[in-house]
């Protein structure tokens, strides 16, 4: 059965912007993403909104729903009571372009921050052979689909843009941790991750895992074992001897 739901949308560019409120019609079964698109069609056809796939894949669509980051397209209007005002705003961590669509080139920057999968020059490809285990394990990470809902709910920048310099997020963890723990990978992942990545800022609130909507485990298999290693490395006192022998 269709009824009226009462929608507040943000509604700006350029620095400014304010909520304004719709009355619209929803159908049996529609996800936000599709009452959106019904405001574009009806009332407001210069709303601007990003998405793409709408099957929760392409990691477009991502917004702040009732405060929370979601995504649009997989989020069903039957988890809303039908007389609750739905509030829709853009991911607060990330400047706003127009409307509900954010400029999120600061995760391209940092993607492009991390050093690509490095294997021994004595390996050629087709020679790599890893164990199942080692693949299932970076499988997890590779599920990802950037829809920077980590990366927009992590206090260390949502609250603080002065870190954005030195704090990759969640989302580069996976890759970076990715990286560290594939048998074929050469490149020193540790260092960088505290020194240029800002592991060190994460206090594993795991507000990161919370919000992923593929379920990866980011703070339990990624960060939690990434700090793990780079603390064995500082502290192994093998480790730093030769680090200070080699540095000479
Ligand atoms: Fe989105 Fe999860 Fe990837 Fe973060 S790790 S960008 S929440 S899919
Ligand atoms: Fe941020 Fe996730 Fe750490 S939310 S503080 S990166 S556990
Ligand atoms: Fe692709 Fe929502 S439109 S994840």
């Amino acid at each position: 059965m269709g009824y009226k739901a009462k929608f507040r949308v943000w509604r700006g560019e350029g620095g400014e912007g304010r909520l304004e409120d719709f009355t619209v019609e929803v159908n049996e079964g529609e996800v936000v993403l599709d009452v959106i698109h019904r405001l574009q069609a009806t009332q407001t056809p210069d709303l601007a909104v990003r998405w793409n796939c709408k099957a929760g894949k392409c990691g477009s669509c991502s917004m702040e729903i009732n405060g929370k980051p979601r995504l649009g397209c997989m989020t069903r209007m039957s988890t809303f009571e039908e007389d609750e005002t739905i509030t829709v705003t853009p991911l607060r961590t990330f400047p706003v372009i127009k409307d509900l669509v954010t400029d999120v080139s600061f995760n391209y920057q940092k993607a492009r921050e991390v050093p690509s999968f490095t294997p021994p020059a004595d390996v050629k490809p087709g020679e790599y052979r890893m164990q199942q285990i080692d693949v299932e394990r970076s499988q997890e990470f590779r599920k990802c689909i950037e829809c920077f809902m980590c990366q927009n709910v992590c206090h260390v920048i949502r609250d603080h843009e002065e870190n954005k310099p030195n704090f990759s997020g969640p989302r580069y963890f996976i890759r970076i941790a990715e990286l560290d723990m594939h048998p074929y990978d050469v490149a020193d992942r540790k260092e960088p991750a505290q020194d240029e990545h800002g592991l060190g800022y994460c206090n594993i609130t795991k507000c990161c895992t919370e919000v992923c909507p593929e379920h990866i485990k980011i703070t339990d298999n990624a960060i939690i074992p990434m700090k793990e290693r780079v603390v064995d490395r500082k502290y192994d006192p093998l480790v730093w001897l030769g680090s200070k022998i080699f540095k000479r």
